[in-house]
């Protein structure tokens, strides 16, 4: 697949996605969301990928929601099918991805965009950056899994503030309240989050996976997580990283893990 709303480099095993509408803020059109859906399925089968970053083109915005233009004369058939859509073919693709996806928020992460983050393991704000659910003001309230994921992130009580205000959190806040776990310069952002990527890319990648299925299945519907848990935690025993990772720490020498 071409894709026109997307820019995609991999270095050092990490897949940079950028999100390039930046004269619309990155806001996500269905093209957008569609090539997203691509790439981020593609990049599980991709063994030269270890971890996904996200970011978006140039210095003003994240992704500063769905693009409102698209939605503007829906009804409520089509608005349910456009968040059902977004939900499964995106958002829970990225919550559920078997490699670590880090959001590098670079600017205004407003809806949709807050939601995409929101679905990301792990987010990194740059301290200029804004986020918030302003959805309300629309007439609408987040669609894309916002208030299931804000309100597990950061408590009931400031989820119910940020989606009922509809205000924005700057990132000191955002900090504060466990939205994001890093505030950088806007300067250092990409290679924080980088760094923070490639300390997670020398662990075993086997591991990881059974960690990222453990974590989320905390707050999956119908598990039980300490189960997933145990359950996880047996397959480990059945990997090639666990033994590569016990008999490099017993020999004192450094693991080279293969993900399998
Ligand atoms: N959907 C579609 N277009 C959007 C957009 C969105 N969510 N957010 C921004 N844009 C477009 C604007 O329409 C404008 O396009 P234009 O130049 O063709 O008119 C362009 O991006 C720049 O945005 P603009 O509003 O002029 O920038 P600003 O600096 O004045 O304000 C924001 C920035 C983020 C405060 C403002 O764009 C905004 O409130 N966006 C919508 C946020 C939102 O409600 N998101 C939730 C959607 S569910």
């Amino acid at each position: 697949m071409n894709y026109s709303n997307l820019l995609i480099e991999n270095r050092e095993r990490i897949l940079y996605i950028t999100i390039n509408r930046e004269n619309k803020l990155n806001a996500l059109n269905k093209a957008t969301l569609a090539e997203l859906h691509d790439v981020i399925t593609g990049s599980a089968h991709d063994e030269e990928v270890g971890g996904l970053i996200i970011s978006g083109a140039g210095q003003k915005a994240f992704v500063a929601g769905a693009d409102i233009s698209e939605f503007a004369d829906f009804n409520a058939d089509e608005g349910r099918e456009l968040a059902r859509e977004g939900q499964i073919k995106v958002f829970d693709v990225i919550q559920n991805h078997s490699k670590p996806i880090i959001a590098a928020i670079n600017g205004f992460a407003l809806g949709g965009g807050l939601e995409l983050a929101l679905a990301c393991h792990i987010r990194v704000a740059a301290s200029g950056a804004k986020m918030g659910l302003p959805e309300v003001s629309l007439g609408l309230i987040p669609g894309y899994g916002g208030t299931q994921r804000l309100t597990e992130l950061i408590g009931k009580g400031r989820a119910m503030e940020m989606i009922l205000t509809g205000d924005m959190v700057n990132a000191d806040d955002a900090y504060r309240t466990g939205l994001i776990n890093h505030v950088y310069e806007p300067e250092n952002l990409l290679n924080m989050a980088a760094e923070l990527m490639k300390k997670i890319l020398t662990r075993s990648p086997f591991a990881v996976s059974c960690a990222i299925r453990a974590i989320n299945a905390a707050s999956a519907e119908g598990i039980n997580g300490y189960e997933t848990e145990i359950s996880e935690f047996s397959n480990c025993f059945g990997s090639d990283d666990f033994r590569e990772g016990v008999s490099a720490f017993l020999a004192k020498r450094k693991a080279e893990f293969r993900g399998k």
